[in-house]
């Protein structure tokens, strides 16, 4: 297809036969959704058939068992004990779960930075409405230099009355690692309990949840780990178990079980759905530790060099400026970009609404043909971009976008 840009388009690496990925499009946004190799959907296939076969038996008998090998391979993963895993369909709905598993008073502060995603904002924007909960927002400065201002800007927001801390492990908007360790032994030292938003973290840093000992920690597999999407985990401290139930609470949770911990029989089953994604997460784990001599260690550390070197070549040619250090970088990368021209905020009369919620995107997609998010960041009040690099990425795909972005905001210069 022929695109704006005037170099050729690259090619992906030569791992990209794993993936279905469209290849019209340079794709450099794997942070948003994942994208499932094809080994993955076929292990899911598979699970689907099981479950096609014999519904009732599947959902009466298979779902339980095969729950806990998945459940046995992540405690392996993220070292945890197996039996202190739920699994949820996604971040979203384990971050809410936990909200509302929390029996917060009015008044109670809920400490979270400026960096956090927004599905947890509104959860809390709603506990705030119906319990009069205060959500207090530390200001983490970006452009950043390194952990000490994140570690000194969050705690310099605990008060008295600040009873949960809601920290990503890697944030979603500006694609840095955060200190979890630190803040959650500096935060428990307060009192204050701690939730980890892991949602990109499995396959992008390292995970060890026993040494984090955080109360509570949540992450997706159908980001990094690339597992189909609607698989994420809940892991929960044995002594916040009791009484920590679903949102919505199925057919079966009135069975008093002798054989089952209710924290593992209510979360594996929360009524008719699909739980295949979360049952291939282990043929998820297996591409990745048999894609590279070095497995999942040499996946994480090959995606964050290319992403330090793709950052790179975007600012060589455009110009910017890279806002954090490379050690900061999980693998992705963000990057600030000049303010959108005043017109994007009153378009003439009849302008159709952004598809992708800025007309920079719009223009990198439908013009060149890449697939990369454009944000606002309404705490910094600006916009940028935030580059992705898996197995299937190569140096000149981040090259291609960075003459693409210097063409496209030439043109927004002389809007
Ligand atoms: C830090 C963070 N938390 C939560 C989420 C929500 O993840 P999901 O859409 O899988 O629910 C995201 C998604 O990008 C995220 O980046």
């Amino acid at each position: 297809m022929k695109t704006k840009t005037s170099t050729t388009r690259p090619s992906r690496s030569e791992f990209a036969t794993h993936w279905r990925l469209d290849p019209s499009i340079t794709f450099l946004n794997h942070g948003s959704y994942g994208a499932c190799p094809e080994v993955v959907i076929d292990a899911q296939n598979e699970i689907r058939a099981l479950m096609e076969r014999e519904p009732v038996r599947f959902y009466m008998q298979h779902l339980e068992r095969l729950s806990d090998v998945v459940r046995q391979r992540v405690g392996q993963f993220i070292n945890a004990r197996p039996q202190d895993i739920a699994f949820a369909p996604n971040a979203t709905v384990a971050i809410a779960t936990i909200l509302n598993n929390i029996d917060f008073k009015p008044g109670d502060e809920i400490l979270v930075n400026t960096h956090e995603y927004m599905s947890a904002i509104n959860e809390l924007g709603r506990m705030e409405q119906r319990l009069g909960t205060r959500t207090v927002k530390a200001l983490v400065p970006f452009p950043i230099q390194n952990e000490q201002q994140v570690i000194d800007a969050v705690m310099a927001s605990v008060t008295p009355r600040t009873r949960l801390a809601i920290i990503s492990h890697i944030t979603s908007p500006t694609a840095i690692i955060l200190p979890v360790k630190k803040l959650t032994d500096l935060l428990h030292a307060k009192g204050v309990r701690v939730m980890i938003d892991g949602a990109h973290s499995p396959a992008q840093v390292p995970i060890d949840v026993a040494h984090l000992g955080a109360d509570y920690y949540v992450a997706d597999f159908h980001k990094w780990v690339s597992s189909p999407k609607g698989s994420a985990f809940i892991h929960v401290q044995p002594g916040l178990q009791k009484g920590f139930r679903p949102i919505c609470l199925s057919s079966r949770v009135h069975n008093v079980r002798e054989d089952r911990a209710p924290f593992l029989a209510e979360f594996d089953y929360v009524g008719t759905s699909d739980y295949s994604p979360l049952l291939a997460v282990p043929a998820a784990l297996d591409f990745f530790e048999k894609a590279l001599p070095g497995g999942i260690p040499a996946l994480m550390k090959r995606n964050h060099d290319l992403v330090v070197k793709g950052r790179a070549a975007v600012c060589k040619a455009t110009g910017l400026m890279p806002p954090a250090p490379d050690e900061m970088l999980p693998s992705m990368a963000t990057i600030l970009l000049p303010a959108a021209p005043a017109i994007y905020k009153n378009p003439p009369k009849g302008t159709p609404r952004s598809t992708f919620g800025d007309p920079l995107q719009d223009r990198l997609v439908e013009e060149h043909r890449i697939q990369v998010p454009v944000w606002a960041l309404p705490d910094c009040g600006t916009r940028f971009t935030r580059i992705s690099a898996q197995l299937y990425n190569t140096l000149a795909e981040f090259e291609y976008f960075g003459q693409a972005l210097k063409e496209e905001l030439e043109r927004e210069a002389g809007m």
